[in-house]
């Protein structure tokens, strides 16, 4: 046995994964299920470090030095507990298998347990940025036990991105706490997605800018705060002309966003956990909103209307639609940061959030220039109760949140449909509004179902006689 550690899977993520550790100076068995595409890495890729291609799991195993570290990157479900399965019997006490997919961490949890019971390590690691990423260092957000994490830690450090010398990679916490943070960066990622399409859509519709002219605004923006992987493509996707028909690329893709779950599963854990994460959900529901094409269709024939042209300056709303896109996006990472938080206490991990900002820093999709601030706002108060009340967000949302009700009134006076926009500025006002009608709710609630509430003016719990004196009575503890 001569590798460091094994790969099993070398579909595109795979294969980089693997040439990363290979180009890193790690020996690297690696296998794949249909051994072709194990050959066809070594002939185009060989030379890039020390590959052991192997032909079986059992050629797998007897490559790697004890105790085993096995990276799994398949598909997402049957097809990990399939090699997860397959391997087990195969290997010995203390050896680590480290799935590498966008595994639920729910499922994470269960593996590990499972193997444990065999005296092994499961540890579920979130990786993220793409293709690309793999390749020339990803963002890496590790679960499993400390013991497991040691074993790893020599060669996911060197293969993650690096910021200003640190690598973009963390064991972040046990178990499951890798592929939930991965999970919830995802969720982010939907919504930086959707308020981008959102700032796309008002500047095309309100403004009545072409597609290279909203490239040109999206530039401009990726040169200050905004500054961000996602907004640099962005002005490039919507400069790129479709080679076939000679029209902007945007306009030849079907307006029907998909998803492979990651956003729907952020949604339903906040869901359980209680977490407002409302512009994850509002990007979750846009991309499911999109996709009922026989529903906007039978909508559009019954009230489609002329669009509403408005009297609008561009240099201005240009500007405001800035201001709300960034208040926006604080808003988001502040419900994602709030959603990790509450996932660590539900599950008792111990996550450190300054060092998951500092890890999405480089390397992953979200990666952005405003992730430092976030890291910074952390360092200056790790049990920070929200991070929009940090001084550099606070201010920036103090400036922009005219702009902010402009860009969402005008964006309902010209119906164009800004959910994440709209849902994220209710948010705001929701946390910041003195008294908020839940007070009418709690009131409803005891009226008809005798719900209970409290008051404003004595301590207890108390139920008002509503069908008899309209008295309340204090309730007592059971
Ligand atoms: C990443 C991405 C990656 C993948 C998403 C796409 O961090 O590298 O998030 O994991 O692109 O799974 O998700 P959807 O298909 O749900 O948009």
């Amino acid at each position: 046995a001569r590798a460091t550690i094994g790969l099993t899977g070398l579909a595109t993520m795979g294969r980089n994964l693997a040439r990363n550790i290979a180009r890193n100076g790690h020996t690297i068995a690696v296998h794949n299920r249909t051994t072709a595409r194990t050959t066809a890495l070594l002939e185009e890729y060989g030379d890039e470090g020390d590959f052991v291609g192997c032909e079986s799991l059992e050629e797998l195993v007897a490559a790697i030095e004890r105790p085993r570290a096995i990276v799994v990157m398949v598909k997402a479900g049957e097809a990990t507990d399939a090699v997860v399965d397959e391997l087990v019997p195969l290997l010995d006490a203390d050896d680590i298998v480290v799935d590498a997919g966008n595994a639920h961490f729910a499922d994470t949890l269960r593996r590990q347990e499972a193997l444990a019971a065999h005296g092994l390590h499961f540890v579920g690691m979130g990786v993220s940025g793409g293709e690309e990423g793999a390749l020339d260092g990803p963002s890496i957000m590790v679960g499993g036990s400390d013991h497991a994490y040691e074993r790893l830690q020599p060669v996911v450090e060197s293969i993650a991105a690096l910021v200003d010398g640190t690598p973009c990679c963390a064991h972040v916490g046990p178990d499951g706490a890798g592929h939930f943070v991965k999970m919830v960066h995802n969720g982010i990622e939907y919504a930086d997605m959707q308020l981008i399409a959102e700032s796309y859509d008002l500047l095309r519709s309100v403004l009545g800018l072409a597609p290279a002219e909203v490239a040109d605004v999206f530039e401009e923006w990726n040169g200050g705060d905004l500054e961000s992987f996602l907004i640099e493509m962005t002005a490039d996707v919507l400069r790129h002309v479709d080679h076939e028909s000679g029209r902007p690329f945007v306009d030849v893709v079907v307006d029907a966003a998909e998803q492979k779950g990651t956003g729907r599963w952020t949604v339903q854990d906040a869901l359980e956990l209680g977490v407002p994460i409302t512009g994850i959900a509002e990007a979750t529901f846009a991309r499911s909103l999109s996709g009922h094409t026989e529903q906007r269709e039978a909508a559009r024939a019954v009230f489609a209307t002329e669009p509403v042209t408005l009297d609008v300056d561009r240099d201005t709303f240009v500007d405001q639609v800035r201001a709300a896109l960034y208040a926006s996006k604080v808003v988001a990472y502040a419900q994602g940061f709030d959603h990790i938080a509450a996932g660590a206490e539900a599950h008792d991990w111990d996550i450190d959030l300054g060092e998951v900002a500092t890890i999405w820093r480089g390397g992953c999709i979200i990666r952005a220039q405003f992730l430092d601030r976030i890291r910074e706002a952390y360092a200056d108060e790790p049990d920070l109760t929200t991070l929009l009340t940090t001084a550099y967000f606070a201010d920036a949302i103090t400036d922009g949140v005219d702009a902010w009700r402009e860009v969402v009134a005008t964006a309902v006076r010209a119906g164009v449909p800004t959910p994440t926009f709209s849902s994220s500025l209710a948010y705001f006002d929701g946390l910041r509004r003195e008294h908020l009608p839940a007070a009418l709710i709690q009131a409803l609630r005891d009226n008809f179902g005798a719900h209970t509430y409290a008051r404003v003016d004595r301590d207890g719990t108390f139920h008002t006689r509503w069908a008899e004196d309209g008295r309340p009575e204090e309730q007592q503890d059971d």
